[in-house]
């Protein structure tokens, strides 16, 4: 969680009253939980401004409805605290509030992100999405807006509440649905990053591929993936080639290398720290520990789901043009074999001598 220390010490000192329940709301006179928006930043719009969207009990002009005044020139101070007048009528929102996760401006003021007049935002808010979330997630938005591999839902449509309920939710994070059925949601339609590549399609790529990985079939898409954005290729939470073709360096792979041991591709001669061995001669070395042209781990493993043992895939794109090339991987007793793929058929036995 990342505030301005400012906020944060305030936070600190203000945090019993935030937990508390609305219907125990402090009353007008008490500190609120949070540096509320200054009250002429609520106010209706100017009659010279377009609106786009109006709240009922607003357009009936009936401002003693909240207000202790009637002249809509000077309607004073609030009959009551805000969220008990907005969930007087907004009566499902009291449970809302209570949800295991709470948000805690909405428990303190709707109006943190609402206005109760008027608007040109959707949903009657103060301002687009992002810049509401930003005024207290400041760093996350503009870290979001400066990666160099973005998500396109952070900023865009609904933005962050594509996947959080800002209101309060019963999972951690204010997650709207878990992680992996939010991703899948999207990532179920035909998609194009932002250089116009066709994304797959989630569902039909774990329906056809039986063998999942192991974070994958955890449920675990965040295991490898930021779902704000990244400066990593394909918004991936570590170091990981892009390429086919990379040159080989632990650091470059350290996004296996967080589950699985670098040894697996460090030593030219092993009996021990890979099964990929013909003999004692490590493959893997031989394959990806190269100072030029080593083959990345996509070459043979898909990084999600396959159809068979380890993670292999049946093909991979090769090069720009769409060809794939053909893996034809086939096991065996104590090793197993390629054929007719870089190279003709080779197989490799570990018990080799
Ligand atoms: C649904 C409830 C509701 C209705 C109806 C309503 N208001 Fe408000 N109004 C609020 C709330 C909530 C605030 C924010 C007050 C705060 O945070 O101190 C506010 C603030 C304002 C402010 C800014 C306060 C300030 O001191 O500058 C103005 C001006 C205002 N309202 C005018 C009106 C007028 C005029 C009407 C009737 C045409 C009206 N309101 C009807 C809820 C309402
Ligand atoms: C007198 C009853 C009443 C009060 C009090 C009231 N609302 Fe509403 N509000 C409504 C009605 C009616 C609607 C329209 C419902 C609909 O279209 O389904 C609405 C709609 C909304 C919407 C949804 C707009 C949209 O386009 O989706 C928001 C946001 C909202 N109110 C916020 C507030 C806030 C914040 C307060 C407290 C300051 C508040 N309301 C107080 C009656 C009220
Ligand atoms: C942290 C910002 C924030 C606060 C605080 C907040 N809202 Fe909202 N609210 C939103 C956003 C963003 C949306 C639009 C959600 C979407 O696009 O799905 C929304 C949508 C709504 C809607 C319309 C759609 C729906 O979810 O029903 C209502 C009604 C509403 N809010 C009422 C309230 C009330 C009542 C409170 C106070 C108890 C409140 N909001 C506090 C950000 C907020
Ligand atoms: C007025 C300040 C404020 C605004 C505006 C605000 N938040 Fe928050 N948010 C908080 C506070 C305070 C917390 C609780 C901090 C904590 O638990 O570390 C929080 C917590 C969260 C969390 C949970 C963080 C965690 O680690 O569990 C998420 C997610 C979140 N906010 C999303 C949003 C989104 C999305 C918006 C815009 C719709 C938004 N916030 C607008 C103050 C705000
Ligand atoms: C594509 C879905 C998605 C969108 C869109 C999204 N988030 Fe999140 N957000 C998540 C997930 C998933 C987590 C949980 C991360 C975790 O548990 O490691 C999260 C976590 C958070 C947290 C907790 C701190 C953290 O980094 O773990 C905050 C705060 C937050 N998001 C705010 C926002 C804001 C503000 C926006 C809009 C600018 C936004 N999110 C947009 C999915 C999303
Ligand atoms: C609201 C829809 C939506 C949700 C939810 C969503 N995505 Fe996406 N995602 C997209 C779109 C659209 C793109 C296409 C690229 C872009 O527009 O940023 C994309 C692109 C991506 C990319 C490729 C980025 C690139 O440009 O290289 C990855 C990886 C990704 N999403 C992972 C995830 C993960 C993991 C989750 C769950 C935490 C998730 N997405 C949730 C809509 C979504
Ligand atoms: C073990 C790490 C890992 C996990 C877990 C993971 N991914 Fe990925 N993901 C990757 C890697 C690595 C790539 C880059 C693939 C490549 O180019 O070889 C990628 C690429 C993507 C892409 C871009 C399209 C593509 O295939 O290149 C999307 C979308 C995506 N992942 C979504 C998800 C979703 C949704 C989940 C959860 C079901 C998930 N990922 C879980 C590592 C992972
Ligand atoms: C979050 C931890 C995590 C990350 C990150 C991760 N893996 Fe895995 N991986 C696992 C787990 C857990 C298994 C299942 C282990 C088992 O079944 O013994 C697994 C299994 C595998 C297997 C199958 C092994 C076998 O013999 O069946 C391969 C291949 C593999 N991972 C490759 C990769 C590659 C390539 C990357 C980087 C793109 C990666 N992993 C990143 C956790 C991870
Ligand atoms: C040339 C193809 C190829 C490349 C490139 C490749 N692997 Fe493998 N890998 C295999 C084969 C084949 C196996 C299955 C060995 C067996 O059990 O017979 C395997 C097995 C594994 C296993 C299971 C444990 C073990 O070592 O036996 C892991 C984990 C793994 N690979 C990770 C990776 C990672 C990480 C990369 C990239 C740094 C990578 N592989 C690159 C072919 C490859």
């Amino acid at each position: 969680m990342h505030f301005p220390s400012g906020l944060l010490l305030f936070l600190a000192a203000a945090a019993p009253a935030a937990k508390a329940p609305t219907a125990a709301a402090p009353d007008a006179g008490q500190a609120p939980a949070l540096p509320r928006p200054m009250a002429s930043a609520l106010a209706p719009l100017p009659a010279s401004e377009r609106v786009d969207w109006s709240h009922s009990p607003f357009e009936a002009a009936d401002c003693s409805l909240c207000h202790k005044g009637r002249d809509p020139k000077k309607p004073g101070p609030l009959v009551k605290d805000t969220n008990e007048l907005c969930l007087d009528c907004h009566e499902d929102f009291a449970e809302i509030l209570k949800r295991k996760t709470p948000h805690p401006p909405a428990q303190d003021a709707c109006t943190h992100c609402h206005n109760p007049h008027n608007s040109r935002q959707k949903h009657l808010l103060r301002a687009d999405v992002t810049t509401l979330c930003g005024e207290c997630h400041a760093d996350l938005v503009k870290a979001a807006r400066a990666a160099k591999v973005g998500h396109s839902p952070v900023t865009t449509g609904p933005a962050c509440a594509s996947c959080h309920d800002p209101h309060g939710s019963s999972l951690p994070k204010l997650l709207d649905r878990p992680a992996f059925e939010l991703c899948l949601g999207c990532h179920t339609r035909e998609l194009t990053d932002s250089s116009g590549k066709k994304l797959p399609s989630f569902k039909r790529l774990l329906d056809d591929n039986p063998k999942w990985h192991g974070p994958v079939a955890a449920k675990n898409c965040l295991a490898c993936h930021q779902p704000h954005g990244s400066d990593d290729f394909r918004l991936l939470a570590a170091d990981y080639p892009a390429k086919f073709y990379a040159p080989f360096d632990a650091k470059a792979y350290e996004l296996c290398f967080k589950c699985h041991d670098s040894a697996l591709a460090q030593a030219a001669q092993t009996t021990t720290a890979t099964r990929f061995r013909d003999g004692s001669r490590n493959l893997h070395f031989v394959h990806v520990n190269r100072p030029d042209l080593g083959r990345t781990c996509r070459a043979c493993h898909d990084a999600h789901a396959a159809q068979q043992d380890h993670l292999l895939r049946g093909s991979v794109p090769y090069g720009t043009s769409g060809w794939v090339l053909k893996l034809n991987y086939a096991p065996g007793p104590n090793g197993g074999s390629c054929e007719k793929t870089c190279h003709n058929t080779r197989s490799y036995d570990r018990q080799k001598k």
